[in-house]
């Protein structure tokens, strides 16, 4: 009989062994950002950090919109075959990129100063840091230098080969989507409904051009009248700024009150009707009223919502390990 213990231990230890690495795989399967780390480029390149900071905080300087449009790209970035760097892809022969899809054509800015911080990490950390994780540390950091939170970026994401400009046009909600299509839109991504509302407080900074809601003040859903929802006194003066003739690129800001600072009054605004965009005000009705108000009047808990959502927006299938590539240049695939 002892002659079999040592065996049979071992056999048991086996399957424990087994047990325990299926269990692992599982969730890694279940959870994409387990390969993702917070000390990805610690060895590899420790100052990254430092630089992106850098030049964010001057370009911000020179322009504080650049703090909204980074955060966008990289919304639009995450929202196309995941946080993969593909938005960054110009259209070249041969190949079709995301920027001549309708939600992006004539809108989506910011590349340049992704382009400085890639060439400033390629002087020091050559081939190493990918154009996707350029662009989760730039979006941070644009909204911290807003004075909005901060939160840890996992990192290892690869940059795609790749990039789909009808995903693009599918994937990304216009400005006139019902309650419904943008829930369905970020349920599309695994995001949940209140991830969406914390997501959509991004437009406390930015501006958005008058096609984006024009019909707003002219010709709701062909009523010829301005969209009810809206304050009145708020549709006369985004007339001003959009007249029913051309104007088409003049721009307004999405949050009136506070364009620059990235804080509670988005939500607020919604409550009194000067929401910009239909996507905006939609958002104070039906099931998400409620998370409108509370935010509204409780910034520390809109911040941490937002940061549990947009962390896990930059998870979503990153391209890791051997996948993708890192880009030398992040408008081209190498
Ligand atoms: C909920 C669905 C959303 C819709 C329908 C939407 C739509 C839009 C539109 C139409 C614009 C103006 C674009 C232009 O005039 O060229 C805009 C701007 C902007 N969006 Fe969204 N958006 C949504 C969600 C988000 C999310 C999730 C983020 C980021 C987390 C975001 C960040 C921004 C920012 C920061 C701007 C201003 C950009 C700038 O000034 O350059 N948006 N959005
Ligand atoms: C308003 O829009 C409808 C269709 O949505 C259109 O038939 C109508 O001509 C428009 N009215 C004006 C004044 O532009």
């Amino acid at each position: 009989m002892t002659g079999f213990n040592p065996p049979m231990q071992l056999i048991i230890f086996l399957s424990l062994l087994l047990m325990a690495s299926t269990t692992t795989t599982i969730t890694t399967a279940t959870a994409a950002p387990q390969q993702l780390s917070a000390t990805f480029y610690d060895k590899t390149c420790p100052g990254l950090q430092n630089v992106v900071r850098s030049v964010m905080s001057q370009a911000v300087q020179k322009e504080p919109r650049m703090a909204a449009s980074i955060l966008r790209l990289f919304f639009h970035d995450c929202f196309v075959q995941g946080c993969d760097a593909s938005i960054l892809l110009d259209d070249v022969s041969g190949f079709q990129g995301e920027k001549s899809a309708g939600p992006n054509a004539n809108s989506v800015r910011g590349f340049d100063v992704i382009d400085k911080i890639k060439a400033q990490v390629e002087a020091t950390c050559k081939g190493v840091v990918s154009c996707a994780d350029i662009l989760a540390l730039a979006a941070r950091d644009g909204v911290a230098l807003q004075k909005g939170p901060s939160w840890p970026v996992l990192l290892g994401r690869r940059d795609s080969q790749t990039a789909s400009l009808s995903s693009a046009n599918s994937n990304i909600p216009s400005p006139t989507s019902t309650l419904s299509q943008l829930t369905a839109k970020f349920q599309a991504q695994g995001l949940s409904a209140r991830d969406m509302v914390a997501l959509s407080g991004a437009h406390t900074i930015g501006q958005a051009r008058c096609t984006t809601f024009k019909q707003r003040l002219y010709n709701q859903s062909g009523t010829g009248q301005a969209d009810p929802t809206m304050n009145t006194a708020f549709v006369a003066q985004l007339k001003g700024r959009c007249p029913s003739n051309g104007g088409d690129n003049n721009l307004s800001p999405l949050d009136v009150l506070s364009p620059t600072k990235f804080d509670k009054q988005y939500f607020a605004n919604l409550q009194n009707g000067k929401g910009l965009l239909t996507s905006d005000q939609v958002l104070f009705s039906s099931s998400t009223q409620s998370l409108v108000s509370t935010w509204s009047s409780d910034q520390p808990t809109f911040f941490s919502a937002f940061t549990s959502a947009i962390t896990k927006m930059g998870n979503l299938n990153p391209l890791t390990g051997s996948s993708g590539e890192i880009r030398a240049n992040c408008r081209l695939r190498n």
